[in-house]
């Protein structure tokens, strides 16, 4: 099990700031800030203490990654709509040498044709899909893990 001290950047890309009242039907009823909360506790149990971040700019998430990247920190990613098409943000993806988990509340398979390809799951451990919130706590899980392979 990390040791508690394991940091773990939780990054959200665009719109995911809006959780809550942002298509409550397809991506749930939770706030991205309830969101947090439930990591931040279940990352306690887990030895991992959780900073759980949202942009809406791709320089700011890329920025993330490179700090991720620099100190070695395993990652929880939605990257949301920069999912199917941002080929930045997969670029620096690939320089990880730590755990990266792709995450999705909705299930972007069962969806539009657009939401089908992913630029980066190629480069992640895994991915975790369609779970609602939940995702969150299954992709903690898997990256808690990860760690202790
Ligand atoms: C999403 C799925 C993406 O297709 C979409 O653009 C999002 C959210 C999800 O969590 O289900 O913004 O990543």
């Amino acid at each position: 099990m990390p040791d508690g001290q394991t940091r773990v950047l939780v990054l959200n890309g665009p719109n995911l700031g809006r959780l809550g009242s942002r298509e409550p039907e397809i991506y749930g009823s939770a706030t991205l800030a309830e969101i947090a909360a439930a990591c931040a506790e279940l990352g306690a149990t887990l030895g991992l203490k959780v900073d759980l971040r949202q942009t809406d700019d791709e320089a700011e998430l890329i920025g993330w990654v490179h700090e991720a990247i620099e100190l070695r920190l395993p990652i929880v990613l939605n990257p949301a709509a920069f999912t199917h098409y941002s080929y930045a943000l997969r670029d620096a993806l690939a320089m990880r040498t730590a755990p990266l988990v792709e995450v999705h509340l909705s299930n972007p398979a069962a969806r539009e044709a657009f939401r089908h390809a992913s630029v980066v799951s190629a480069v992640a451990d895994g991915t975790i899909a369609g779970f609602g919130a939940r995702s969150y706590e299954l992709a903690l899980r898997a990256v808690a893990g990860l760690l202790t392979r």
